[in-house]
């Protein structure tokens, strides 16, 4: 399998609980690099033009709130396969479906409030990755 890129994102529940350093520790275990990482503080604005791919959903709203209630913490992950092993360890989106020893599982509050976010896909990593990172903050 292909060394692959992935955006990762702490979200602000968890970046609340001090959850930082044992999600990380997650991510590690799986064999994920985190090659690029920082602590930034979104305005509600950046939060939708990040998630604008959501812009008609119900949820929108209170997910830029929400997103831009405290610090999230952007990251680079890379490994083999990293898109899919990353949403591997994250579990699913709503935490009541997650598989045991996933981050939501062990971590996230609700649906909304779920700790992470992930890439989907290598066009959206690609496009999520450019959104917070410059070519010279991304050492491999
Ligand atoms: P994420 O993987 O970051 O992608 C979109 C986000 O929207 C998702 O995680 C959740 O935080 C949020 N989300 C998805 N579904 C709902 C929902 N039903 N209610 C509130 N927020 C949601």
């Amino acid at each position: 399998m292909a060394t692959e890129r992935t955006l990762s994102i702490i979200k602000p529940d968890a970046t609340r609980r001090n959850l930082t350093g044992k999600i990380n520790a997650k991510f590690e275990e799986a064999g994920l690099r985190i090659i690029a990482q920082k602590r930034i503080q979104l305005t509600k604005a950046q939060a939708g033009e990040f998630y604008a791919v959501h812009k008609e959903r119900p949820f929108y709203d209170e997910l830029c709130e929400f997103m831009a209630s405290a610090p999230v913490v952007v990251q680079v992950l890379e490994g083999e396969g990293a898109i899919a092993k990353n949403r591997e360890v994250m579990g699913a989106t709503n935490p009541a479906d997650a598989a045991p020893g996933t981050i939501r599982a062990e971590f996230a509050e609700s649906v909304g409030e779920n700790s992470v976010h992930g890439s989907d896909a290598p066009e959206t990593a690609a496009e999520e990755i450019s959104f917070y990172f410059s070519g010279l903050e991304i050492v491999g």
